[in-house]
């Protein structure tokens, strides 16, 4: 079954004991990447034909995604972690507050819903704990393919002004590599009349993995990866069979996870290319970095400071700064984490440095200098890479830790604590016994300035 979090509340009143100053050895499978599956679902609006899924992780974001589509009267059938998703029934051209909340996500659909009935309604997903997470450059990018756009409270309604009913394809330059635009828009033009550029598109492997999918329904998607990208509008898309791509993320948790313990594990499948930014950041840090075919084996040295800078693809992946930031406060010497996608995304830092790190953070640039040892204690997560960061600190630590907030972790890792299990580390997911509210070890709240949390 996709994680059916039959029981919401369970998410939040569960919490990992960890026990610190593990060691993982031998081998973890990777899942399918979160991040592709979303769009790759959302996608699947685009056809009346079946469309046969394979490789999805099982997490709560993508069960909330299925929700969605459910709703709009999708037949999903599902088996293992493939998924038969069939649209020629959807007849609603609106999505419910109530299903979008908490899955940013969501606004994938817009596009596909545009193009399929000329009109669409979503709920703006607004902004969550690691930035205001706006929206301009999806909105930007539709209405120059010929959509009209009107905001009312919090619904973003969209219609096509051309008669034809079509969008008309065009020329598009956006001011930033943002992915999910990127992914809107590729979606939109794929139907639209004519030949649609954009330029300064992100490159990263779940958009490439979206064109890959759309190429196999038909549609006429030249470039992705690069920073333009040309789609040719076509009348229909068909069905297709498609694998959803490894999770470059959950690849890049655990090898910081086996620096982090100065252990030796393999990971597989991935592709090495994906990870590029990661690995390289690694070797610099003293591992040794193996690469045969679609597997990674990691064998650490002494752990060393190293800087990091996140960038969008192929640069150092913001979804990976916290768990790096973990592993750079046991490095020998002094080290400078820069997150540059986000304006709220170091929530862990204040924890770590409860932990016992010396982390001084001037806004979005960390100055770590390395220590010997961080002390377990029990810590709340309130986003899902925090979560992973104050794991892999858990699994560090001298003594042992209680991670709470998994509803957060459980959006974006597959069976995390069992795959740690099976690597070796002692950790168990247990029912609170009592509700943690204690504020002191939260990762900071929800900003005050920032509309009411969705996921990433
Ligand atoms: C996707 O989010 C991922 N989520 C994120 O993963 C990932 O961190 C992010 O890309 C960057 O790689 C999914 O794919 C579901 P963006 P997205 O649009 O599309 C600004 C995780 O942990 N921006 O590339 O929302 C924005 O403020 C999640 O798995 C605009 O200014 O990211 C941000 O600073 C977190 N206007 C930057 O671009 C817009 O219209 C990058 O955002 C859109 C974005």
């Amino acid at each position: 079954m996709i994680c059916v979090s039959k029981k919401k509340s369970y998410l939040k009143s569960q919490n990992l004991k960890i026990v610190g100053q593990g060691k993982l050895n031998g081998f973890v499978e990777i899942s399918g990447a979160k991040n592709s599956a979303l769009v790759l679902l959302a996608a699947s609006l685009l056809t009346n034909e079946k469309i046969v899924l394979q490789n999805v992780p099982h997490l709560t974001d993508i069960e909330k995604m299925g929700n969605i589509l459910k709703n709009l009267g999708v037949n999903l059938k599902e088996k293992n972690n493939t998924l038969e998703i069939d649209s020629k029934n959807i007849s609603i051209k609106e999505l419910p507050n109530e299903l979008v909340n908490g899955l940013r996500a969501s606004f994938f659909c817009i596009g596909p819903l545009l193009s399929k009935f000329g009109e669409a309604k979503v709920p703006m997903p607004g902004g969550c704990n690691i930035g205001s997470r706006p929206i301009d450059e999806h909105i930007d990018g539709l209405k120059a393919l010929g959509a009209e756009i009107l905001i009312e409270k919090g619904i973003v309604k969209a219609n096509i002004k051309s008669k034809k009913s079509r969008l008309i394809g065009t020329h598009i330059k956006l001011k930033c590599p943002s992915v999910g635009a990127t992914e809107t828009l590729i979606m939109a033009a794929s139907l639209a009349e004519g030949r649609t550029t954009i330029e300064n598109a992100a490159r990263e492997p779940e958009v490439q993995d979206l064109c890959q999918m759309l190429n196999k329904m038909g549609a006429k998607i030249y470039d992705s990866g690069k920073e333009k990208i040309i789609i040719d509008g076509v009348n229909k898309l068909g069905g297709c069979i498609h694998k959803v791509i490894p999770d470059r993320i959950e690849a890049g948790t655990f090898l910081i996870a086996a620096a982090a313990t100065s252990s030796s594990i393999t990971i597989s499948p991935v592709i090495p290319n994906h990870l590029e930014a990661v690995t390289n950041k690694l070797r610099k840090s003293g591992s040794k970095i193996t690469i045969k075919g679609n597997s990674i084996t990691i064998n650490p040295r002494e752990l060393k400071a190293v800087n990091i800078n996140t960038a969008p693809f192929p640069g150092f992946p913001t979804d990976l700064q916290a768990p790096f930031t973990a592993l750079m406060t046991i490095a020998n010497g002094e080290s400078k984490i820069t997150e540059t996608i986000f304006e709220n995304r170091m929530n862990h830092v204040h924890l770590l440095n409860k932990m016992g790190a010396n982390i001084k953070l001037d806004k979005n640039v960390a100055f770590i200098k390395g220590v010997k040892t961080i002390k377990g204690m029990d810590l709340i997560a309130s986003d899902l890479r925090s979560s992973a960061a104050l794991i892999i600190a858990g699994i560090t630590a001298k003594g042992s830790s209680r991670i709470y907030g998994l509803e957060h972790l459980d959006r974006g890792y597959e069976n995390f604590e069992t795959k740690l299990k099976i690597l070796g580390i002692k950790i168990t997911r247990n029912l609170n016994k009592k509700t943690v509210t204690n504020k002191e070890f939260k990762t900071s709240s929800d900003p005050a300035d920032i509309p009411r949390c969705k996921a990433a």
